[in-house]
């Protein structure tokens, strides 16, 4: 959480108290900057159909990481992301937002709580098909109470930052593989999130884009982004300085190692 965002320039209207129970409330933020991002302990993920793909996770992502969580197909990756990143709740276990137990809010707070803490990127890009990349990244702040022209801004200097200060108004079909992918994260920052979260992020790019794509991960994370690579690619997973390894819808090994690179 960017505590500069909580002023919204121009927002008519008295301040008020922080509400505490209300997790849209930036004021009412209980999280400790030496507390995880998040915290899953125990959980279990029963589909219908009887399918167990998670068993008994515990996982701890601290402030400022940069962690692959790897694992063959099948192994529960898509579904440890999908309960990471809130937008699905385990059969059992408990897991822990930015100091809230999710299981304590309802699905509109806990869209909220998701919309102001977690950065998403997928694969397949998942832009707006139409609209410009400068206009995709600024949905990335639609939620943000910040007026449309503050979240053109910000999206501008979004994509500067991913090297896209050229393609401003390039809309999706005019980029490149690797173009989308890098405004698709410029998208998932643009709102400082607190956790950015991608699935496979260089699956659908050529080698040399997609090791662009990892670099550019590394450059936010020095910044200080907390970021969780899910790939199956073992070589991708070993130039990051930690490992989570997933077999079975279990945490088989959790390794902290000198980054390759
Ligand atoms: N919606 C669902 N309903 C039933 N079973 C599911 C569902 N989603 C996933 N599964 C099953 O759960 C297990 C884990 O799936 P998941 O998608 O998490 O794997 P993954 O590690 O992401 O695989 P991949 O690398 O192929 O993307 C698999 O056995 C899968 O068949
Ligand atoms: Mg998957």
């Amino acid at each position: 959480m960017n505590a500069t965002t909580d002023l919204t320039p121009g927002t008519p209207g008295p301040t008020t108290a922080a509400d505490p129970t209300d997790p849209t409330d930036p004021a009412a933020d209980p999280t400790d900057p030496t507390d995880p991002v998040v915290e899953l302990a125990g959980v279990t993920k029963a589909y219908p159909g009887g399918v167990a793909a998670l068993r008994g996770v515990d996982l701890r992502v601290a402030r400022a990481e940069l962690l692959a969580i790897v694992g063959p197909s099948g192994s529960g990756k898509s579904t440890l992301l999908h309960i990471v990143g809130t937008l699905d709740r385990p059969t059992a276990g408990a897991v822990t937002l930015a100091g809230h137990d999710i299981a304590t809010l309802s699905d509109r707070r806990l869209s909220a709580l998701r919309a102001q803490h977690i950065g998403f990127v997928f694969q397949s890009f998942h832009l707006v098909p139409g609209i410009s990349a400068r206009d995709n990244v600024a949905e990335g702040l639609l939620y943000s109470g910040l007026p449309r022209a503050e979240r053109r801004r910000r999206a501008a200097d979004a994509l500067d930052r991913v090297g896209l200060a050229d393609r401003m108004s390039h809309r999706p079909h005019e980029l490149s593989g690797g173009q989308k992918q890098r405004v698709a994260i410029a998208r998932a920052v643009v709102g400082e999130p607190d956790l950015l979260l991608a699935d496979e992020p260089t699956g659908a790019l050529d080698s040399a884009s997609g090791a662009a794509v990892m670099e550019l991960l590394h450059d936010l994370n020095k910044e200080g982004a907390t970021i969780a690579v899910i790939t199956h690619d073992s070589e991708i997973a070993a130039q990051l300085p930690r490992q989570v390894r997933i077999r079975d819808g279990q945490v088989v090994a959790d390794v902290r190692a000198a980054a390759k690179r």
